[in-house]
């Protein structure tokens, strides 16, 4: 593609002239924008940049693992992984206000990036995966007055105390052509179609106050709606898809006893930028098939409903 070849070449050009010799420290989230932007910056400036990727307790099953071995294996490129999961719980500990979670998770990932730099001798710039659709959501919505409808980590929640400035070449792009820029860059097809995965992550689908027991039930129910996409080949035909745990519990009954139990709910939505989506039609069947499998074989959770809202009115994550 010679319009992402030009735009590779115009941006390591202008990363090498924002930076010349100093440091940067990435914060890579193991999505696809973090990693592409990684590997630009590391392409334009070497050993300068150090990834970091904060595992704060709030990933996905084995979401760390990979990220580290498609970092190691695959790429040269030093990543500094941080174990983070008991600062992030404590400070979310009675936090249930959504824009409040966003804004904690933000902030302490600052504080994470501040530390790693100052380890090694200090950094100038932090990079991120920032796009398009992130700038523009942060400050309005389509159009309208200036109406915050969620900070966005990667752009909003920057305290004004942080001493870095921000590299982030890919500012001006929407999704489909960071996967083509990602591509570009040799990065592998598996990678590149990930669904997109929020920075404050799992946080942001665990309505109500979040902890490392809820975190662990809704990893358990995400895997196993994930697994069922996969196998039925819908991954690639789907933008993002979730389970989110409300924080409401339902009467059931499993064998011939009573269980009072979490409410799990399931999301699937296409779209091309995630400014617009509509919801995924999947078969009756395959909802059922994914109900049953998450009540039998996570504890924690006797119920299952699917999230039938279009964005808007709708946004895709449920905070
Ligand atoms: P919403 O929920 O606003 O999401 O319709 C639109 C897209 O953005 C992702 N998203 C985020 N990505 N940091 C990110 O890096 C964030 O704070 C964040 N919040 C939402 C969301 O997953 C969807 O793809």
């Amino acid at each position: 593609d010679w319009t992402m070849a030009t735009y590779r070449d115009t941006k390591v050009a202008e990363i090498r002239e924002q930076v010349g010799d100093k440091k940067v420290i990435c914060g890579l989230s193991g999505g696809v924008d973090s990693s592409v932007a990684a590997i630009l910056i590391h392409e334009a400036i070497g050993d300068q940049l150090t990834c970091v990727f904060v595992d704060h307790g709030l990933l996905r099953l084995d979401e760390r693992a990979q990220v580290e071995t498609m970092f190691r294996d695959h790429y040269n490129i030093p990543l500094v992984v941080v174990d983070a999961e008991e600062r992030f719980m404590v400070g979310l500990d009675g936090v249930s206000d959504p824009e409040k979670k966003r804004k904690f998770i933000g902030g302490e990932f600052i504080n994470v990036f501040e530390e790693e730099a100052a380890k090694i001798g200090g950094a100038d710039f932090l990079a991120q995966g920032t796009l398009y659709p992130d700038v523009i959501e942060s400050v309005s919505f389509t159009g309208g007055p200036s109406v915050t409808i969620k900070s966005h980590h990667n752009v909003g929640g920057l305290p004004e105390r942080m001493n870095m400035k921000l590299v982030e070449p890919l500012r001006e792009l929407f999704k489909d052509e960071v996967r083509d820029l990602g591509r570009e860059l040799g990065l592998p097809d598996m990678f590149v179609g990930r669904h997109p995965f929020p920075g404050p992550g799992l946080a942001i689908r665990i309505p109500g106050e979040v902890n490392k027991e809820r975190c662990d039930i809704l990893r358990k129910a995400d895997a196993i709606y994930l697994e069922e996409i996969r196998n039925a080949g819908l991954y690639d035909a789907i933008w993002q898809a979730f389970a989110v745990l409300l924080p409401v519990k339902t009467v059931g009954v499993m064998g011939d006893a009573r269980t009072y139990d979490s409410v799990c709910g399931l999301r699937a939505v296409t779209s091309t930028d995630g400014m617009t989506a509509d919801v995924y039609p999947f078969d009756a069947s395959f909802l059922t098939q994914c109900a049953t499998r998450i009540v039998n074989e996570v504890q924690g959770i006797n119920r299952v409903v699917y999230d039938y809202t279009s964005k808007p009115p709708g946004t895709i994550e449920w905070e």
